[in-house]
């Protein structure tokens, strides 16, 4: 191998950058050259193409640091059915093929989720070009690894905000509803309510019923503390089980809305002045903590080991404070949900927070 592409596709989240200067880096001990490709598949979609040359001496130390992805990324760029400037759906695997060919790509790390995943594996096959996997998400739902990038921080992020939601909600006796990104997995939600102290947590891969949302709330007031924190994941739907999130026009699902719910409904039904906080996209946009970089770091030199030992048509994975991989075939279509009886749903009910109708 002499040359090497990386792309960054899906949503950004912190430690891109730092995974992205593994690679550079460790590319070069081998002799090989990395090229960036921009905006994920778009970049290869364009004429002329958007991808460039990247060297170890960009990455100066103030990359490993920075949010974002110095590469850009597309949510939506599946290259055998890619959507068109004017709404059609064309199939464009064999002009990114030839564009990969083009720059005198060898071997292509997509640093990237499930659904990345899946789609550049069929182009890479159909291109004979070796693809490896690095897990990225804040959701942190990509089957076999313990953690992706950028998920540690994305937590960080929602305990500060709860940190900061604690003395408001002393200070005006109130509930406060923290509403956390992670798709259709808790995640985020059960870290953020155990290290935040928080009395409720509702995900999506547990029922609840609002009656014991009240008792609970109701039996926090009646120990005498004046005020509650709730934590709410955003694909959680209402107690009848109504989604509140909505269709997109891409055909995706806009998550959200559901804090708004639970805080009326609260308000309402037992008269408790609440308020409500979504989080949004400033679980993406912070710089990555340590455990972060840390991640991105080894699971960046890991991909260039994998190229370097032919182990490709692999995600390389964070397992057990180590490295390892698993066929791309294993991992994608698969996801990581919260399990009932994960250590963390454990750890929480131990607490009394009252996370939904969990046999714990
Ligand atoms: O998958 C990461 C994620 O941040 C989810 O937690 C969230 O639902 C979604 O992406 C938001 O997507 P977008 O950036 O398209 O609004």
């Amino acid at each position: 191998v002499k040359r090497i592409g990386v792309m960054t596709s899906g949503g950004d989240c912190a430690g891109l950058n730092a995974a992205i200067r593994a690679i550079v880096l460790h590319a070069d001990a081998h002799g090989w050259e990395v090229v960036g490709i921009e905006d994920g598949t778009l970049g290869l979609y364009e004429r002329p193409m958007r991808a460039r040359r990247l060297h170890p001496e960009e990455f100066d130390g103030i990359l490993l640091r920075r949010a974002g992805t110095i590469l850009g990324t597309v949510s939506h760029g599946d290259p055998f059915a890619f959507r068109m400037p004017d709404g059609s759906v064309v199939d464009q695997s064999d002009r990114m093929i030839e564009g990969m060919r083009t720059l005198g790509i060898e071997a292509l790390i997509c640093i990237g989720g499930d659904g990345s995943f899946r789609i550049l594996d069929r182009l890479c096959r159909k291109g004979g070009i070796p693809l490896v996997g690095v897990p990225k998400t804040i959701d942190n739902d990509v089957y076999g690894t313990d953690a992706a990038i950028g998920f540690n921080t994305a937590v960080e992020v929602a305990v500060e905000a709860l940190d900061r939601l604690q003395p408001t909600a002393q200070s005006h006796d109130r509930v406060m509803v923290l509403e956390v990104m992670g798709r259709d997995a808790g995640h985020i939600a059960i870290h953020a309510a155990v290290a935040g102290g928080a009395d409720i947590c509702l995900i999506p891969e547990i029922p609840y019923s609002f009656d014991n949302v009240a008792a609970k709330l109701t039996a926090v007031r009646a120990s005498g503390r004046s005020f509650s924190l709730v934590v709410v994941a955003e694909a959680v739907r209402t107690d009848k089980g109504e989604p509140v999130a909505r269709p997109k026009p891409d055909g995706g699902i806009r998550y959200g809305g559901i804090g708004q719910w639970l805080a009326d409904r609260i308000e309402s039904e037992l008269g408790i002045d609440s308020r409500v906080t979504v989080l949004g996209h400033v679980q993406r946009g912070a710089e990555p903590i340590a455990v972060d970089r840390v991640v991105a770091s080894a699971l960046g030199i890991h991909a260039v080991d994998l190229i370097a030992s032919g182990r490709t048509g692999t995600v390389a994975v964070w397992s057990r404070r180590s490295v390892g991989e698993l066929p791309l075939a294993e991992v994608v279509g698969r996801s990581r949900p919260v399990e009932p009886d994960d250590i963390l749903v454990r750890t929480a009910a131990g607490l009394g927070i009252y996370v939904g109708e969990t046999a714990a």
